[in-house]
């Protein structure tokens, strides 16, 4: 069981975008929680805001630092008390950020090994630097591209760590055998009827020879990966004929 807790202001944000589907039904069934904890109930004034001017001057309002730590220390009582434990280590608390590292599938295998993840998202101008320093231990950015604030990263990282839960995904093959594993991207697939629009689906695929069939997937997965992440090919380990045909 994986416990993910989300350090927002917009908890109604997270959990309409995790309380459903597969993370949803991992939920119900027990191999995940997700927490979605609002900041603003952590407010400690009497105007309940969490945001103010920065020193210095400059655009926007900043996330204070007191509701952000008294969010986070509620956060870990929480997780003390679980099952009666007595006092846990501290867990990783991810702040997302552009100006963290970038996410990929390498760090979510890595994450999906913890038993609890807090996940912090900023909103307005970001946070202030000194409760980022107490209690963040990655800063983690999911592209090159700027946000409005740290929800939807933070809802693709659970995303993306929950699929790698043991029993989350029906066959646990699945998620083994996609895409990024082996540097590579996924084959084309097909499914009913077998011509749409005129189109057939390729006859080697009906054929039944299973070596076959895994030859052409194989060979569709190199040419898509040399035609649209040629960058990937460099980690993949191809033999020596895939290479000479990527050359032709
Ligand atoms: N917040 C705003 N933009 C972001 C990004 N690209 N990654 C993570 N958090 C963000």
């Amino acid at each position: 069981m994986m416990h993910f807790h989300i350090m927002t202001l917009f908890p109604e944000m997270v959990m309409a975008g995790l309380g459903t589907s597969i993370t949803g039904r991992a939920i119900d069934r027990g191999l995940l929680s997700i927490d979605a904890v609002n900041i603003r109930d952590y407010a400690f004034n009497k105007h309940n805001s969490v945001d103010d001017y920065p020193y210095g001057g400059g655009a926007g309002m900043l996330m204070q630092a007191e509701p952000v730590y008294l969010t986070y220390e509620a956060i870990r009582e929480k997780i003390n008390s679980r099952e009666g434990k007595e006092i846990s280590k501290a867990p990783r608390v991810i702040y997302l950020s552009p100006q963290g590292k970038t996410f990929s599938q390498e760090m979510a295998e890595e994450l999906a090994k913890e038993e609890d993840l807090i996940l912090l998202c900023g909103h307005y101008e970001g946070i202030d630097e000194r409760v980022l320093e107490e209690i963040v231990t990655d800063y983690v950015s999911i592209g090159d591209y700027v946000l409005t604030g740290g929800e939807l990263p933070a809802m693709v990282m659970v995303d993306t760590i929950s699929r790698l839960v043991p029993g989350v995904l029906h066959n646990d093959v699945s998620a083994e055998f996609e895409s990024f594993q082996d540097h590579l991207l996924e084959y084309p697939q097909y499914s009913r009827p077998e011509i749409w629009h005129d189109k057939q689906v390729p006859p080697v695929l009906l054929s039944g020879h299973h070596a076959n069939v895994e030859k052409w997937r194989r060979e569709q997965s190199v040419i898509r990966t040399a035609k649209n992440r040629p960058d990937l090919l460099k980690k993949a380990q191809l033999t020596e004929a895939e290479r000479k045909m990527l050359e032709e």
